[in-house]
């Protein structure tokens, strides 16, 4: 898969990890910064990330900030976009089988750079269930 992957200063370091994991398990990454710890707005890093998924230039996205609130906030925004801020195996399971969740927040001041890339191991590899799940993500998202 193709995968966006987007953070702010709170989360340029997590980012940074993400990007070898992301690669090694096979995927192709889209960097849409930021580059440095500079302190910077997360809100135009989740719109470059959802950007790319809306014109299929990603198939999925994976965003990090400070707690992957404010990621989520502004990703959500957008009536393609399923963002779901995920802290553990669980919810990093649930949110593709139960919610089709087409992007990925982490906190990167919330957990440890251990349990996110089990989170994004997890993610990557979960497919949608799909059936009653579907008929439900029909009544909000495309
Ligand atoms: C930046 O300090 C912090 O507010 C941001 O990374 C994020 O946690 C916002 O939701």
């Amino acid at each position: 898969m193709k995968i966006a992957i987007g953070a702010d200063h709170g989360g340029f370091e997590l980012k940074q990890q993400l990007l070898d994991l992301v690669e090694t398990l096979g995927h192709q990454i889209v960097d849409v910064g930021c580059h440095s710890k500079e302190s910077v707005d997360y809100p135009r890093f989740a719109e470059a990330v959802c950007e790319k998924i809306i014109e299929s230039q990603a198939d999925a996205g994976i965003l990090v900030c400070g707690t992957g609130i404010g990621m989520a906030i502004a990703a959500n925004r957008h009536k393609k976009i399923r963002a779901a801020i995920c802290h553990d195996d669980y919810t990093a399971r649930m949110s593709r089988e139960h919610n089709n969740a087409n992007v990925l927040c982490l906190g990167a001041r919330v957990i440890g750079h251990g349990v996110a890339e089990e989170i994004v191991k997890i993610w990557l590899k979960t497919d949608f269930s799909g059936g009653r799940h579907q008929q439900r993500i029909a009544q909000f998202s495309d």
